[in-house]
């Protein structure tokens, strides 16, 4: 058996020995990133080096990168679908391209040293080309693919729903893709002819190199990537240009590679979940058999738990609350909670399975053991919350459901959808997610009225979900240049908040669009209106004082030792960017005459002077979560 911690280190120590630097990975939650709710592969936080900044670990990277893909949360309970994975990747940032990627995959793969994977099991695929972009068939990579050995009726071209990648949001960097199969079928060996084309069932993918040569944008956009020459598009389309820098981006998942290299008929069987499946056993007393409704039960518990307990146990850790994040990780829990009360768990047991999840991963993913107390605490609070009102709340559903078959029987009249009225009464009083009450209207043939829902929902309240359920459809923001200017007031902010508040105030999490920005930071209480007054005053003069920004690299213990503010989630890396404004010579010091205003660890973009960014003015200021406060400014 190959266990997770064994493949993680095989492909590091592989990857290591190709000379490239291993960096940890980044928060499951993205920084500065106005449209994505979560990281969903390991190129997000690369982004801006894919677009040609410089990355302090050099041109090669590797890592394993903690993901969150939510868009299939509905298959969650078949045998591989899942909410939470972590990504193997190597990444080559205009140095390598199709020929040592490929072939590095193909060594990693079949040699004995590493994975040994059976030649006659692998096949793959690479991007047929397309007529309306002009982008050609990638040839060169199926000639790479021949070059190494494999048969030419395992190579097969497929068109761009299958082999190519990104860009993650509606502009950014992507490409044509390879990918790699395994075959997963019913005989030892794929019979002759066999291909992920024509028998997509029997070969599960696990490993797909993008080749990021282009970057999408729209017209008008603001092009900074093709080394100092800017080029603006005048129209409204988007179109592909060719980068300055030609990438490669490569994805494996763990969980499916573990399940297909042991022989797995599930995924939930691996060694990061099969643990947690266990504790279900245990506190449920049913046995995990394939399939049936039990098995999916225990299968959603795992997965819902484990990707609470990763968002929750995260350094920038979110819990469970009404918007954004905090939404999901509601949802999440409350729906394994239900699945729990179907399996007859009768007490609160959401905080054990979380406790595995820290115990499996604790070795990995170290922040969440730190973080152990909070993810403890938040989860048996909403576990708790949740089960003060499911009861009444089915009650209540079943009673609609009811009344729908009596009108029926009185009337023939035939009720088909659950009001909007109704659906927001389950989620007000009850507390039951929108995506509950689907799963139960949908479980007793029924739908629901969603834009009823939203309705009502809006007439309570101000922060309407829409603006959630369109991050998670997600995608990366433009880096324009509104973007840029709001990351570079969230510097000036943060350093202003310390100003005022002290040093406690550091920032919990950021969200940029082109119009506005967000900020969170640790703070007990409300601010007053003169603090308020005095940290958007402080903004504005050092807007005013045209403060150079300047930005340097060096070590982690250097960025310390001058009082860099940040997070310093990189600190296994040996550099670090660093972005000062003000005089970079000057030590940070809390004055507002300091001339250095901010020093902060951060890999950018910025602008160049904060003359740039206009006036700067907070709209709000309220409460996220416990300790968590959050700012909403605009620039005018
Ligand atoms: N970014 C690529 C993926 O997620 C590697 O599949």
């Amino acid at each position: 058996m190959l266990t997770s911690e064994e493949l993680r280190k095989k492909y590091l120590e592989f990857f290591k020995s190709k000379e490239h630097t291993i960096i940890p990975s980044a928060s499951v939650i993205p920084e500065n990133d106005p449209t994505v709710l979560f990281t969903t592969a390991g190129m997000h936080p690369l982004v801006p080096y894919l677009l040609g900044e410089k990355h302090p670990g050099g041109k090669r990277l590797a890592n394993v990168q903690k993901c969150i893909r939510t868009q299939d949360i509905d298959e969650v309970g078949d045998n591989r679908h899942d909410t939470f994975f972590e990504m193997m990747g190597n990444w080559s940032l205009g140095d390598y391209f199709k020929e040592d990627a490929i072939k590095w995959s193909w060594e990693f793969l079949t040699s004995p040293e590493y994975l040994n994977l059976d030649k006659e099991k692998l096949a793959v695929s690479f991007f047929e080309g397309e007529k309306e972009t002009n982008i050609p068939r990638d040839e060169k990579a199926a000639g790479i693919w021949k070059s190494l050995g494999l048969p030419e009726e395992r190579i097969v071209a497929l068109p761009r729903k299958n082999n190519w990648w990104g860009p993650a949001g509606q502009t950014g960097p992507c490409g044509p893709d390879t990918e790699m199969f395994y075959w997963a079928g019913p005989t030892k060996l794929p019979p002759k002819g066999s291909n992920p084309r024509d028998n997509e069932d029997d070969w599960l993918e696990i490993w797909n190199d993008v080749f990021m040569e282009y970057n999408k944008i729209k017209g008008m956009d603001f092009v900074d990537n093709t080394h100092g020459k800017e080029i603006s598009v005048p129209t409204d389309e988007y179109i592909y240009v060719q980068l300055a820098q030609k990438n490669v981006d490569t994805g494996m998942g763990l969980e499916r590679t573990l399940m297909v290299l042991n022989g797995y008929a599930d995924v939930f069987q691996i060694d990061t979940l099969w643990p947690l499946i266990e504790t279900i056993q245990e506190l449920s007393g049913h046995e995990y058999v394939e399939g049936g409704n039990v098995t999916r039960a225990m299968r959603i518990i795992a997965d819902h738990l484990r990707t609470a307990t990763m968002i929750m146990g995260d350094d920038r850790g979110i819990g469970p609350s009404n918007t954004d994040q905090g939404y999901l990780v509601r949802r999440l829990i409350r729906r394994a909670v239900r699945y729990g009360r179907q399996l007859g768990i009768k007490d609160n047991f959401a905080g054990e399975v979380a406790k595995k999840v820290i115990k499996i991963f604790t070795k990995v993913y170290p922040e969440l053991k730190k973080n152990q107390d909070f993810v403890l605490t938040e989860i048996e609070g909403e576990e708790s919350k949740f089960r003060n009102t499911i009861e009444q709340g089915l009650k209540e559903f079943e009673k609609l459901v009811a009344g729908f078959r009596m009108a029926f029987e009185k009337t023939g009249q035939v009720i088909k959808e659950i009001s909007g009225r109704h659906a927001f009464k389950l989620y007000d009083t009850y507390g039951f997610p929108l995506e509950m009450t689907q799963e139960l209207a949908l479980e007793n043939s029924l739908s629901v009225d969603v834009a009823g829902f939203e309705n009502a929902f809006k007439q309570h309240q101000e922060t309407s979900r829409a603006g959630a359920e369109q991050k998670f459809a997600g995608g990366l923001a433009d880096h324009g240049e509104m973007s840029t200017k709001y990351h570079t007031a969230t510097h000036l902010l943060h350093a202003a908040l310390h100003k005022v508040l002290g040093s406690h105030a550091t920032q919990k999490g950021s969200n940029i669009t082109s119009e506005r920005m967000r900020f969170d930071f640790s703070h007990p209480q409300k601010m007053t209106a003169e603090e308020l007054a005095k940290v958007q005053d402080l903004v504005n003069d050092a807007i005013d004082n045209d403060y150079k920004v300047v930005c340097e690299e060096m070590s982690f213990k250097d960025a310390k030792a001058k009082g860099a503010i940040g997070l310093f989630e990189n600190k296994y890396q040996d550099k670090v960017k660093v972005y000062t404004v003000g005089d970079p010579k000057k030590p940070a010091v809390a004055e507002a005459e300091s001339p250095t205003f901010s020093r902060e660890v951060c890999g950018g973009p910025h602008v160049e002077h904060t003359g740039l960014l206009g006036r700067f003015k907070i709209i709000k200021e309220e409460a996220v979560g416990a300790g968590v406060r959050r700012i909403k400014a605009i620039l005018e």
